[in-house]
């Protein structure tokens, strides 16, 4: 594990709220294990278990859906020798972090976040840590000095956060502590449709499983929503939902060979399904079982989270003694 400091920093988080989908894979994961294992950057990614706290109360979810979401990140190809894959709440240093920032920041401005505001739309109780999130969520990414954090488009307002909450604390205190970190959001991945065309989700249902069952991959993919036009009929791709889905897979040339399918006319939305159905089986292929065999021997992951963990704590530490000096927890002056 290459920890060489002159490298950029890359810092990634990702909620064990229920398994993982391919908007998380396509909108992040695959950009953390492509950068992260290019060996380029010092790479931090992590499962938010604090964050999943939010709404997840059942402890033996939250460790099942923890080892679910490391053994996705490993299925997918992540290489540990070189990103440090790690449990959040490992590293209690980011509760500490949070403490501090949020005696920096105004209960007017956490009020403006997208977040708070969607769930405060739905329900009145919004609890305070859902209300604190991305207080939360700018310790992760500046305690390791974060230069990118590859994310989805629905984190780009936390990502500013993160940078605010950074310009903040280094006017307080009169010091260049923090690093401003930039959001990485890649370009035809930032929104990935789900099943209904809205933005996929597990909180629509509207999400494909990486690693569900064969039938429950079928039943989702078959209910792909479509208009009605005919077998005949020439559809315009960009504004089809299964081709939307399955150019996610593909590289320039499949891409253009599905494009024409849907032009030319004579593609059902059947066939359609089905083909993409095919991809993604034949994308699954070797992860599945790697998968499935990981979950069912999970204390060697546990172990691995353990020294990780270790790892992460290490670098957060040296950056919270300098913190607590300058605000004046500890006894030197
Ligand atoms: P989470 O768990 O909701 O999602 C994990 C990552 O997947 C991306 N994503 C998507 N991207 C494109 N299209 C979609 N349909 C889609 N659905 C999800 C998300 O943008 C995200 O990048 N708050 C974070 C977790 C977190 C974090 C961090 C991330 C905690 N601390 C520090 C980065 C840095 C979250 O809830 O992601």
């Amino acid at each position: 594990m290459s920890n060489s400091s002159n490298k950029k920093v890359l810092v990634s988080g990702i909620k064990p709220t229920g398994r993982l989908h391919f908007g998380n894979y396509f909108g992040a994961m695959k950009q953390n294990i492509e950068l992260g294992n290019s060996g380029e950057y010092e790479s931090y990614v992590f499962i938010a278990d604090y964050h999943a706290l939010t709404t997840v109360k059942n402890g033996d979810e939250l460790r099942k859906q923890t080892i679910e979401a490391v053994a996705s990140y490993l299925a997918c190809g992540l290489d540990t020798t070189k990103v440090i894959l790690f449990k959040q709440s490992d590293v209690r240093e980011v509760t500490e972090l949070t403490w501090i920032f949020n005696n920096l920041v105004t209960v007017p401005y956490m009020m403006r976040a997208h977040a708070f505001k969607d769930q405060e739309a739905r329900s009145k109780d919004v609890n305070v840590g859902l209300f604190d999130y991305p207080v939360l969520m700018a310790s992760d990414i500046l305690i390791y000095d974060a230069d990118i954090v590859p994310v989805g488009a629905d984190q780009k307002q936390h990502i500013e956060y993160a940078r605010d909450i950074a310009g903040y604390y280094n006017r307080a205190y009169n010091i260049e502590e923090f690093k401003l970190p930039k959001e990485l959001i890649m370009a035809g991945v930032e929104n990935v449709p789900g099943i209904d065309g809205q933005k996929m989700s597990k909180s629509y249902n509207n999400h494909i499983e990486l690693f569900c069952s064969d039938d429950e991959l079928k039943k989702r993919v078959m209910s792909i929503v479509t208009d009605s036009a005919t077998p005949e009929d020439k559809k315009n791709p960009d504004e089809n939902n299964i081709y939307k889905i399955h150019k996610l897979f593909l590289n320039k040339e499949a891409d253009e060979v599905l494009r024409s399918k849907f032009s030319n006319g004579g593609y059902s939305y059947k066939e359609a399904k089905e083909e993409l159905l095919a991809t993604i089986m034949k994308w699954r292929e070797g992860k599945l079982e790697k998968y499935n065999h990981l979950v069912d021997n999970f204390s060697e992951l546990n172990s691995l989270l353990e020294k990780n963990g270790g790892v992460a704590c290490e670098k957060a530490k040296i950056k919270m003694e300098k913190i607590r000096k300058t605000v004046g927890l500890t006894n030197t002056f």
